[in-house]
């Protein structure tokens, strides 16, 4: 090989070299992953550990739901809302990414919120929190009992109001959106169906009773509970003893 093939080659590898820097110069910088709710808001309380064997069967689970919406004011234990979280979002994969719920493209876009009445919970102060599934743990949002502002942005809903317990699921589309484009919205629709019902059973089988709420003001719910506006909140499920 002469000294002037050497060199063309040298120009060629450092020209397309020089190419690259500049297309990657001419990009659009890649859109930032939104930052999670516990990298915002710091570390997150422990929930006890979730139950995997109960008394009902599945079958009479799904025969028995109903949505009610009256409760009585018998309180829900940790353990109880420990075991409605897990069963919603809660991990359920040994390698700690697969959940209780289906996700398209194992994707997660959901969050999980508890809106908690005074002496609603045992050992539980009133508030909002954010459920973490990574750590099976509760982050507090917001140090209010919310329940009858929450029903008003429902509507006017007011029966929620009885409820201990709103769980609220949330979706933010730019998680799932990437890679499905408008189809990921569908997808998120879809998996918010999926945790309603995981709740509506776990409920029956803890001897409790859930309704279901789609109809409120999205901006408003946002702005009462004080959770990123990229939360878009896609069903409310007031949770309780029946009265
Ligand atoms: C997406 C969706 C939204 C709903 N929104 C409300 C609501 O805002 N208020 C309400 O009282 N019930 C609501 N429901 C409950 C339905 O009225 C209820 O599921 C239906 O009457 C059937 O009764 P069942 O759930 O007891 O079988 C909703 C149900 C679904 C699936």
């Amino acid at each position: 090989m002469t000294i002037t093939t050497h060199r063309r080659q040298f120009l060629s590898i450092f020209g397309r070299w020089l190419a690259a820097i500049g297309l990657f110069a001419i990009l659009p910088p890649k859109k930032a992953a939104p930052q999670s709710v516990r990298q915002i808001l710091g570390a997150s309380m422990k929930l006890p550990k979730p139950n995997t064997k109960g008394q009902l069967t599945v079958e009479q689970a799904i025969q028995q739901r109903r949505t009610v919406r009256a409760y009585s004011q018998q309180l829900i234990s940790l353990e109880g809302l420990s075991q409605l979280l897990w069963s919603a979002q809660g991990i359920t994969g040994r390698r700690g990414l697969k959940r209780a719920a289906p996700s398209a493209g194992a994707l997660y876009p959901m969050d999980l919120y508890a809106v908690v009445g005074h002496r609603a919970v045992n050992q539980l102060e009133a508030g909002v929190y954010h459920y973490d599934p990574q750590e099976h743990g509760l982050t507090m949002v917001n140090k209010q009992d919310l329940r009858k502002v929450v029903a008003r942005a429902c509507l006017s809903q007011m029966w929620m109001a009885s409820a201990p317990i709103h769980l609220v699921i949330t979706a933010e589309y730019q998680r799932i959106t990437g890679k499905y484009g408008q189809r990921g919205i569908r997808y998120a629709f879809i998996e918010a169906g999926h945790i309603g019902q995981n709740l509506f059973l776990q409920a029956e089988a803890l001897g409790l009773k859930a309704g279901i709420v789609g109809a409120y003001h999205d901006e408003k719910l946002i702005e009462i509970m004080a959770i990123p506006r990229t939360h878009e909140p896609l069903l409310v499920m007031p949770i309780g003893y029946a009265a």
